[in-house]
């Protein structure tokens, strides 16, 4: 492994720093990343998705592909072991003369290419190697809309003589509920079939887990799908039994099957089911040759048969390449074209690539389509986490948002609870003590209304889960502030029950008595929200009646959680605070100081003393922290955050969902210092990754604090709704471009160190194009100056208007 070559070793970083470091670097329009050296700390991962169909590739190669649920309808069986990162799919190649044995991407042969390079692209992976004289280059997508992934595979002689290949594909099978650590009774259930004709291999599996039918009971029916994985070429041997492929103790690196020139094949329902499917290639010096795999999944074996035999035009020689090419194609330009709206341009190069690529991107195939990440294999809605992540859509399609809201008011109960989290296919949910769940159907249809001036929203209907009579939006966010309203403590705070937005304070109130101090923030704000909502739609009772609640809930709030220097987090059963000065571990709490910023519950005063605290005791070097200092043994009466080692995820780590609302608070209290240092911070391209270990191109969920020995070292890539807050904090808040009920406020607060910025967005029929400029000459504290088509107006609010269909050009100054 030594002789690894790295192309980006010794060459001059590029002069924006964070474009290269020792493993890799953004291609120069940064819709690639490329990685020269495989031996990153962690897996850097891609997580490539159509909205029901995907696939996670790591740069090794290893990775799992799943159809309409990542963990509960895995098309193939893989093993969580990051350390290791060798499982999964292989693609082989065997030279017929030498014997010699290689794989086209790391794992599982690890060997010492003459040159490696690992592209993750937006909707797919290629790897180029070369080595014993075979240039190579394996590309996997996904069909953009189908359940189809493929391999396109070119192979070169780059030697002097003619060469004898085979090549060989391997995935193992495990339709079904994954991972599959049960394999001896999992494996009892699979069939496989060999097609001869077509050379594929396909796979259903009569037995799946994940369901409980009410006629048919427990584990008694079929996994719902029929998957298969073909060859374009011939098929010289094809293998469905494991231990017939690996040999006795064999191993992935050098399966037994692959020096044989004889296969015993096993298919039918007595094997462990893989798929190996070899085919021969001949190549004079200099010579190229093309092939493919696909691997598709469907609902009967006839969709998977077409999909096989029309869309990748299997068989079909030439058009074979053709249509493979033509779909990888369509595939790359779905994302461009969906990420081609609303794009910033900052002096940071990699803030660009990351805000209007990379961080959407995360966000829509890793978040809501896929649910999935290499950290987490989830498969599940989570009620509040994937309605946050549908505001990306907002300005490229505001319909999916508007479909998101639905099918989350859905997944409520008639009294206005919702499950915290549940299973698409299945229709398991979870039902918790979370108080703050059903909150976000109100947020994010506020979000929608500000950007689209829209309030249709609130007629459409969806049932409950326990009442299949529909009820419009309105009526579903209206039960779920009824339910929170009712459950207030004596002093009018709202209960935390097990655990607010954080997860982890799961205990904190289970008897019903414990009080959360954030989700009062975050209520205060809905409550200001939907007074306007509501006033708008002429029920003006109820929005002065929400104005009131307003009111005497700030009262509230500063009256009872207002520590002395900064607002506590909550309080438990007992009456115990928790994020105060009172506490030896657990004193600050970020979110409890950033959302009381954020929607006006601190006065002047007391704003300016939260941001001191968070200075003070949260910022690191790797963002801000959640809570500080980390609870260091475990608490019954809070949760299991106390149980996390100390200074990992929430238990005082930077975790990036929030680190990025405390931008937001920074760019509220105009502290241009901060925001420059707060973006910096969770930048993952800046970081040097020996520390840093996850992938530069995409947000990690969390990184550790300083309470670890690891501090700085992050985690939970991709699967992490940050992704989708770190695009809208940036272009709301730091260049402060916000839709307002009947406008867009102009009012950024840009890093000092930034001379300007610029961003495109469509609002309402029109494309602004926002440049800002630094005005230091401006009184402090005064609001932006901003001209729209050359004409200065009053404020810095751009009302909407008869602009529909235009370009719209607006300037900034901004001190
Ligand atoms: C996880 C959960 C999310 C929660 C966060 C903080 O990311 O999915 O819902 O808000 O942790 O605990």
């Amino acid at each position: 492994m030594s002789s690894v070559v790295n192309p980006t070793a010794g060459e001059p970083r590029s002069t924006s720093a964070g474009l290269a470091n020792a493993y890799g670097r953004y291609s120069p329009d940064g819709r690639e990343y490329r990685i020269g050296d495989y031996r990153t700390p962690r897996p850097w991962v891609n997580i490539i998705a159509n909205p029901r169909f995907g696939l996670a590739v790591s740069h090794t190669g290893s990775g799992f592909t799943w159809i309409g649920n990542s963990q509960l309808a895995a098309i193939t069986r893989w093993e969580q072991d990051l350390s290791r990162d060798a499982s999964g799919r292989f693609l082989y190649v065997r030279d017929a003369d030498s014997g010699r044995i290689w794989s086209l991407a790391p794992a599982p042969t690890f060997p010492a290419y003459k040159r490696f390079e690992c592209r993750h692209g937006l909707g797919y992976t290629t790897f180029a190697t070369e080595i014993e004289g075979i240039a190579a280059e394996w590309t996997l997508f996904a069909h953009s809309s189908e359940g189809l992934e493929l391999w396109r595979v070119a192979l070169r002689n780059t030697s002097h003589q003619p060469r004898r290949l085979e090549i060989c594909g391997l995935i193992e099978w495990c339709m079904g509920v994954s991972p599959s650590p049960r394999r001896e009774f999992h494996k009892l259930f699979i069939e496989t079939r060999y097609d001869t004709r077509r050379g594929a291999i396909f796979a259903h599996n009569h037995m799946w887990e994940a369901v409980h039918s009410p006629r048919w009971g427990h584990w008694n029916t079929d996994f719902p799908y029929v998957a298969a994985l073909a060859c374009s070429e011939p098929v010289l041997s094809a293998q469905g039994d494991k231990a017939a492929f690996l040999g006795r103790c064999g191993d992935f690196r050098a399966p037994a099957a692959l020096s044989e020139d004889l296969w015993k094949p096993q298919f039918g329902r007595h094997a462990d089911a893989v798929a190996a499917l070899r085919c021969a290639v001949e190549l004079r010096a200099g010579e190229s040759h093309r092939l493919a795999y696909a691997l598709a999944a469907g609902e009967s074996p006839a969709e998977v048969e077409k999909l096989i035999d029309q869309s990748a035009r299997f068989g079909a020689g030439d058009d074979t390449h053709a249509a493979v090419d033509r779909l990888l194609e369509l595939a790359r330009q779905g994302w461009q074209e969906r990420l081609a709206t609303c794009r910033v341009e900052t002096p940071e190069p990699s803030l660009n690539y990351l805000v209007n690529d990379w961080a959407r991107y995360q966000a829509i195939a890793a978040r809501i389509w896929g649910r999935a990440g290499y950290y987490q294999q989830s498969g599940a809605f989570g009620f509040r986490d994937q309605l946050q992540d549908s505001q990306v859509w907002l300005q490229i399609d505001a319909r999916c948002t508007r479909e998101q809201l639905r099918l989350h008011a859905r997944h409520q109960f008639a009294d206005g609870s919702v499950y915290h989290w549940w299973h698409p296919l299945t229709e398991q949910g979870h039902v918790t003590k979370m108080t703050d769940d059903l909150l976000w159907l109100a947020f994010v249809a506020a979000s929608y209304i500000k950007e689209t001036g829209d309030l249709s929203v609130l007629q459409d209907e969806s049932p409950f889960i326990d009442d299949p009579q529909p009820a419009p939006l309105s009526e579903h966010v209206r039960r779920a502030f009824e339910r929170v309203f009712r459950r207030s403590s004596p002093r009018g705070i709202p209960l935390i029950g097990a655990g607010d937005w954080n997860d982890g304070l799961n205990a904190v109130g289970l008897e019903e008595r414990g009080e959360s101090f954030w989700l009062a923030h975050f209520l205060v704000g809905l409550l200001a929200d939907w007074a306007e909502i509501q006033r708008r739609c002429g029920a003006l009772e109820q929005a002065g009646e929400f104005t009131r609640r307003r009111a005497a809930l700030i009262a509230a709030i500063n009256e009872h959680g207002w520590d002395g220097q900064w607002y506590t987090r909550a309080t438990l059963d007992d009456g115990r605070k928790l994020g105060s000065r009172e506490n030896r571990v657990g004193r600050v709490f970020l979110n409890a100081q950033t959302w009381a910023i954020l929607n006006d519950v601190a006065p002047p005063d007391r704003a300016a003393q939260c941001l001191s605290a968070v200075r003070e005791h949260l910022v690191s070097a790797a963002g801000a922290l959640l809570l500080a200092p980390a609870f260091d043994r475990p608490i019954r009466e809070i949760g299991y955050i106390t149980r996390y080692a100390p200074g990992l995820r929430e238990n005082g780590g930077v975790y990036t969902h929030a680190a990025t609302w405390a931008i937001a608070a920074a760019c509220k209290m105009r502290d241009r210092e901060l925001v420059g240092r707060l973006l910096t911070a969770i930048n993952p391209a800046l970081k040097d990754p020996e520390k840093y270990w996850a992938e530069p191109y995409v947000l990690p969920g969390n990184v550790d604090g300083p309470d670890s020995p690891h501090h700085g070292r992050a985690g939970w890539t991709w699967y992490t709704g940050s992704a989708a807050w770190l695009h809208r904090v940036v272009t709301h808040w730091v260049l402060g471009v916000r839709p307002e009920w009947d406008g867009l406020r102009i009012d950024p607060c840009l890093p000092s160190q930034w001379g300007g910025a610029s961003l495109t967005r469509p609002y309402r029929g029109s494309t602004y194009h926002v440049r800002i400029e630094r005005g230091d000459d401006l009184p402090p504290g005064s609001p932006s100056e901003v001209s729209v088509d050359g004409r200065r107006i009053d404020g810095n609010v751009i009302v909407s208007g008869d602009r529909a269909g235009r370009v719209v050009e607006v300037r900034v100054r901004s001190r």
